[in-house]
């Protein structure tokens, strides 16, 4: 499903509301998602998460990635933003909370540890403390082997909250791949792929 006017204008207002945790005034584009989705076998993997889904963006590109068997948890601390998603993927378990809490929701699905972690968490926002967390609980709930997807938006790379947030991932994660620039998207952005 693509992502329509009212959801731009839903995102955009929720942006002006939330500046620091939404972080961007439009939605990822689909050449964006498309990226992040091609980077990964989305087909066998057995359970998938993903952190910060908003308005369901990239949301719809991985629901049609998965095979049925596959258990897919979409997480934002935006309530508005969780409540377009559960109505436009009626068979996504969907949850409004921080992505700091994942850990207590995979008990209570009794869920393994995730094939592939996919975040368009605001990363370059975070403090330093929140920044090696969030890394630690995606480190710790990634299988060996699992991938975890993310994006960093070109202008943050100037910033040294992105370099220390690329430094916590280089010391956890054995491979990292940078893509090029997704210029289609505003603003512009890099996918960085993780295999631990
Ligand atoms: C840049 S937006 C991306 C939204 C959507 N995935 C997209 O690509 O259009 C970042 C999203 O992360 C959510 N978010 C920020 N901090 C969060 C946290 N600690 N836990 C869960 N969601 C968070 C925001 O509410 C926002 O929806």
């Amino acid at each position: 499903m693509s992502t329509d006017i009212h959801d731009i204008m839903e995102f955009s207002k929720q942006f002006l509301f939330h500046p620091s945790t939404v972080s961007s005034i439009v939605p990822s584009s689909k050449i964006l998602s498309s990226k992040i989705i091609d980077s990964v076998n989305l087909s066998d993997a057995k359970i998938v998460l993903e952190l910060g889904c908003g308005s369901g963006a990239i949301t719809g590109d991985i629901v049609s990635s998965l095979s049925a068997e596959a258990v897919f948890v979409a997480f934002d601390v935006n309530q508005t933003f969780t409540e377009i998603v559960k109505q436009k993927y009626p068979g996504v378990i969907v949850i409004n909370d921080l992505a700091e809490n994942i850990e207590k929701y995979m008990k209570r699905y009794s869920m393994d540890r995730a094939d592939i972690i996919i975040s368009s968490l605001p990363w370059a926002a975070f403090s330093r403390v929140t920044q090696i967390r969030l890394a630690r609980i995606i480190y710790r709930i990634l299988r060996p082997g699992g991938r975890f997807l993310t994006y960093s938006y070109l202008h943050t790379f100037a910033f040294p909250s992105h370099n220390r947030f690329r430094k916590i991932l280089n010391k956890r994660f054995k491979m990292i791949e940078i893509s090029g620039a997704v210029w289609a998207n505003l603003p512009p952005a890099s996918v960085i792929k993780c295999i631990k």
